[in-house]
């Protein structure tokens, strides 16, 4: 099973069993609110969908992208994806993650995000990481600048489910 080790953490694969991860990560409306357009999974049925696809796409060859779980002391407790960027430049990756509400504010995503930029520099054959994020999520920016990221361009998008135009920043990172 493809596995990144960081200090405290482990980001492995994805397995079936962690659509409770993704059941109990949409079950808490902060963290919904900003995966909701991308991770759909309120349900248990939702969730065991999500993880039944996005394992077929890590399971791809050649493979695109990293799906994976974040384990702290052998719990599921967030996870992380990157993969080939959908816009703009096909050859650059970009990224989403979530983590469990009660292990924010430990640092934990900002250590995966780096060990993820890490490997993906160090093993693929990319030149840029890009990441996005709705301007009202500080944590979400923090993570990014504290993983060397920078703030690109902000952009504005209408959010289907409330109709509300928001803002977008978009961060990069170039290989070193
Ligand atoms: C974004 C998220 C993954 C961050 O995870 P985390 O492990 O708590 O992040 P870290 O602890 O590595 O860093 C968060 C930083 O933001 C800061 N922060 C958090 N909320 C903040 C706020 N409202 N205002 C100012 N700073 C804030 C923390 O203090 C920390 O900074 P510090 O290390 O300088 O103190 C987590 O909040 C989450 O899962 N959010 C919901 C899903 C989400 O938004 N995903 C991203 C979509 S783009």
């Amino acid at each position: 099973m493809f596995c990144i080790k960081s200090g405290r953490l482990t980001l492995r694969d994805l397995v079936l069993d962690d659509w409770k991860l993704f059941y109990d990560l949409m079950q808490e409306p902060e963290t919904r609110r900003y995966m909701g357009d991308y991770l759909k999974a309120e349900t248990e049925d939702e969730a065991k969908k999500w993880v039944t696809q996005t394992m077929a796409f890590n399971n791809e060859t050649p493979r695109h992208s990293y799906n994976l779980a974040i384990e702290f002391n052998d719990e599921a407790i967030g996870w992380i994806g990157i993969g080939e960027a959908q816009s703009e430049e096909k050859k650059d990756l970009d990224f989403g993650y979530a983590l469990k509400k009660t292990f924010w504010g430990n640092g934990f995503m900002t250590e995966a995000l780096q060990s993820v930029i890490k490997y993906c520099f160090d093993s693929l054959p990319i030149q840029r990481i890009t990441g996005e994020c709705e301007s009202s999520n500080i944590a979400s920016q923090k993570v990014m600048q504290k993983s060397g990221m920078n703030r690109i361009k902000t952009y504005v998008f209408k959010d289907e489910e409330s109709g509300q135009e928001k803002e977008k920043i978009i961060f990069h990172i170039d290989k070193p």
